[in-house]
């Protein structure tokens, strides 16, 4: 979808629908609206009078303007309670806006910057979040369907319309931004949408090739013969019983200076988690081909920070594998040794995401970063603890954990933080090696984290469980059901936010 910003008024401007947002329980029409209303013959105050349009949350109500005004219909949105307004909740109500505007068989429309009387709240954030929402409400995956009647066509564009000139500038900003994000998060849908006999080891490091064709973007991979020179015990012990040899991508981007400590990401990709040897049951064994949606949020975001030709030095680490059972599979009992030459016994097989993480956070140190995030649909226990409507974030640095926080109230995508004292070690202990993988009933998402923290360097480090919010029951605004790449754009807001501000 392509999103321009041009100066014009409701009034005199042509589209096929002009978006006009309302809050609840205002009746008065808002000043800027009255021209608009005189030339609709009083429509939007009987609206408003009648209830037929109350401006709650994500409500729309499209009338036919019938030549009374350049623009063919017009489409009244609720932004909710004046006071309560977020720029998630202006996200929520592009999103709702895309379905509409689709449904009515139409591929562009025009709108003003909803939120911009709300003080705090600045153009160019508003401009990100409601172009992010529009392209995050307008997401299908229709590979697979081969009766195109059911796939409706997707937006081809949207026009901001502004009254000052001097708001230009800043409206492209964000237009630009919140393509990125929304890009990237439809990005990482599709390949955890994809299924696993398709997004196979080998085609994510066909995907992480296209991504190298970026300016400053430099791809190395290391098949299994070369992680077995490198003693990549992790990763090589869950992907061994696969038909699918396992994959190490390192993705570079350098857009900061020469010698600039990197920020490095490490993403979880199995592309498919059977459990192994301690096989799953089969009641939704089929959401684990999203078992690879932290790798697939890595790749899109070094995608997203070189099309922004961000400032920064990132490095995108993907230990890739899928976890399979069969006569060469990693058995419960059996001792592997790690990249870091740490030993782990595996008493279950479907406690693998930090064995692939614990190679890929060892290899981290290589890069002397100036710091690590480890992202993984890692645990069971997060879904328990959190539902689905936070990211569990756990960490070895106060900072670093903050502007994590800062991030996620920014993208609406929240981290809420759990303890990892080192009493917590204790359930990690093993008879026969350093440690064991699991850490028996209690605190499961604690003692997962607690396991990655004996891989990572001196180096400030967060580790960020997206179990909680992977995979979507319903359809909403900006969530599509299925895989939701939740976390992209926590992951880009922290990379601009970093621009923002020197940190030490
Ligand atoms: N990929 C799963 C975690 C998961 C479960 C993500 C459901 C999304 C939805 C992970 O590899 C796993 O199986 N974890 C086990 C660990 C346990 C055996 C210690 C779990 O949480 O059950
Ligand atoms: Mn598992
Ligand atoms: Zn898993």
């Amino acid at each position: 979808m392509n999103t321009t910003v041009k100066q014009g008024t409701l009034t005199g401007t042509p589209t096929e629908v002009l978006v006009i947002p309302g809050y609840e329980g205002e009746s008065a029409l808002n000043k800027a609206i009255h021209p608009l209303d005189r030339n609709l013959g009083g429509q939007l105050v009987e609206l408003r009078k009648t209830g037929e349009f109350q401006g709650k949350l994500n409500q729309c109500v499209l009338i036919h303007t019938r030549g009374a005004i350049p623009a063919k219909r017009l489409l009244l949105v609720g932004l909710g309670k004046r006071e309560e307004l977020t720029l998630d909740r202006v996200r929520q109500a592009m999103g709702t806006v895309a379905k509409r505007v689709c449904q009515a068989e139409v591929r562009s429309f025009s709108t003003t910057i909803l939120g911009l009387d709300q003080p705090g709240l600045s153009p160019d954030d508003l401009a990100q979040a409601m172009v992010d929402g529009v392209i995050l409400g307008d997401y299908r995956f229709s590979t697979y369907r081969t009766d195109s009647s059911n796939n409706n066509k997707p937006l081809n564009s949207m026009t901001i319309l502004v009254d000052k000139p001097s708001l230009l500038a800043n409206v492209k900003l964000g237009i630009q931004r919140g393509t990125a994000t929304g890009e990237a998060t439809c990005f990482a849908r599709d390949l955890c949408n994809h299924p696993a006999n398709v997004m196979t080891p080998s085609r994510v490091v066909e995907e992480a090739k296209k991504i190298s064709k970026e300016k400053k973007v430099r791809l190395t991979v290391l098949n299994p013969s070369k992680m077995k020179q490198l003693g990549m015990g992790g990763v090589l012990g869950v992907g061994q019983a696969s038909q699918h040899p396992p994959q190490f991508i390192i993705l570079e981007y350098q857009g900061g200076k020469k010698g600039e400590k990197p920020i490095v990401f490490v993403g979880k990709t199995v592309t498919f988690d059977s459990g192994g040897i301690s096989l799953k049951s089969a009641e939704n064994m089929d959401h684990m081909k999203a078992d690879m949606t932290g790798g697939a949020e890595v790749l899109a975001t070094v995608r997203a920070a070189a099309r922004l030709r961000l400032p920064l030095n990132i490095v995108g680490l993907l230990p890739v594998a899928e976890n399979m059972p069969g006569g060469k599979a990693t058995k419960p009992g059996d001792i592997l040794t790690m990249l870091s030459g740490k030993t782990v016994e595996v008493l279950n097989t479907d406690a693998e995401g930090r064995l692939i993480l614990a190679d890929g956070l060892a290899y981290a140190s290589r890069f002397k970063p100036a710091c690590v995030i480890d992202i993984a649909t890692l645990t069971g226990a997060c879904i328990v603890a959190l539902g689905q409507f936070a990211i569990g974030m756990l960490g070895n640095d106060e900072k670093l954990k903050d502007r994590f926080r800062q991030a996620g109230e920014c993208s609406g995508e929240r981290v809420w933080e759990m303890p990892l004292w080192d009493e917590y070690f204790e359930q990690l202990k093993s008879d026969v090696a350093d440690m064991r993988n699991i850490g028996g009933r209690g605190g499961g998402m604690i003692t997962a984290a607690m396991f990655l923290k004996q891989f990572v360097g001196k180096f400030p480090w967060v580790h960020i469980d997206i179990a909680s919010t992977d995979w979507s029951a319903t359809d909403r605004p900006c969530i599509s059901k299925g895989p939701t790449a939740i976390g992209t754009r926590l992951l880009i807001q922290f990379l601009l936010n970093s621009t923002k501000k020197s940190h030490t």
